[in-house]
């Protein structure tokens, strides 16, 4: 393992702030870009906005930290560039700020670290993409589970936006050669919402159907990042982040068969394996989950 200089925008946020306690813990520096400060005192924090390509620049090429004055070699370079400061979903802001949040955000982040010379980049794409969780009405997906090379289509503003981001991240590595891996990340869910969340899924499995009955612990989200940050050479990827199994007690055949009888089946599933699938992250990466639900909340019995 090597320990990184990581600029990381949006540390500060729900999902961020595990991740960023996850990858200090494996020894890497990180300088947080965000709206707010991270509340993790071992941090650094620059407060700059996405939207302003200027403070991209400006942030992609700082110090650190006062630490970094010290050697007197000029300010070192960051090894990765971690992005994930975003509008996270749709009804927050009205639509098209989120669009030009997310999108002009992700334009300015990913064009800084490329014309800097930063060899690794990792972006906060979403399962959003797939088109169920934010359309309008109960759609089905085209096949299941979901994989990557999924025709992605959704139709709101925020899962949009997310497509445009995969695009721009393509489109800057097929320019500059480098690495920039897209993570579409399922439902995350920290760790004290175990209990108070799960019970309520398993009461009504049908208020997890726009998800595909997706989740991502906070804490294997960090290890998926750190593994990215890890693996060289592998270009533009599109990664689905989330955990083996489905955030349901039913069996996957039979989530099937109740709320998607419709859709095509593309290959057999394991008993309980996520139909928001990670078996890309799992033999690519190695992903080995390590917070699967049932450590933490007990099935009722049927
Ligand atoms: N939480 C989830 O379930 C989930 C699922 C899929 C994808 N994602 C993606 O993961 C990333 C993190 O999501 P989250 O749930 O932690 O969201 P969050 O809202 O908790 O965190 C986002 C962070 O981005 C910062 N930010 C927002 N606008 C900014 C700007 N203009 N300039 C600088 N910083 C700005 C916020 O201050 C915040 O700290 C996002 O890209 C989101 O779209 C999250």
């Amino acid at each position: 393992m090597t320990r990184k200089r990581i600029l990381f925008t949006g540390g500060a946020g729900v999902a961020g702030k595990h991740v960023v306690d996850f990858l200090i813990e494996r020894g890497h520096t990180i300088l947080n870009v965000d709206l707010k400060p991270s509340d993790n005192p071992n941090v650094h924090n620059i407060i700059a906005d996405i939207t302003d390509s200027g403070q991209m620049f400006n942030a992609l090429s700082s110090y650190a930290s006062f630490d970094e004055l010290s050697p007197g070699n000029g300010v070192p370079k960051f090894d990765a560039v971690v992005h994930f400061a975003a509008i996270p979903r749709i009804l927050i802001n009205t639509d098209n700020e989120t669009f030009r949040v997310n999108t002009m955000g992700t334009y300015n982040v990913i064009e800084a670290a490329v014309k800097l010379g930063i060899k690794k980049v990792v972006i906060a794409s979403s399962e959003t993409t797939y088109g169920i969780c934010f359309s309008d009405g109960e759609t089905d997906p085209h096949s299941l589970p979901l994989e990557e090379d999924y025709d992605v289509d959704p139709m709101d503003s925020y899962g949009l936006s997310k497509v445009v981001n995969e695009q721009t991240a393509r489109s800057f590595q097929r320019r500059s050669g480098i690495d920039i891996y897209a993570l579409r990340i399922g439902n995350v869910i920290e760790p004290h919402q175990y209990t108070e969340l799960f019970p309520a899924f398993f009461k009504n499995p049908e208020v997890r159907r726009r998800i595909a009955f997706s989740y991502i612990d906070a804490r294997d989200l960090g290890q998926i990042v750190d593994l990215c940050l890890e693996k060289d050479g592998l270009g533009y990827q599109v990664f689905n982040a989330a955990n083996d199994n489905n955030s349901a007690v039913i069996p996957s055949k039979e989530l099937i068969q109740r709320f998607f009888p419709n859709v095509p089946i593309t290959r057999e599933l394991a008993e309980h394996e996520g139909l928001f699938s990670n078996r890309k992250i799992r033999e690519v990466l190695g992903f080995k989950e390590q917070h699967n639900w049932r450590n933490y909340v007990k099935a009722p019995q049927k």
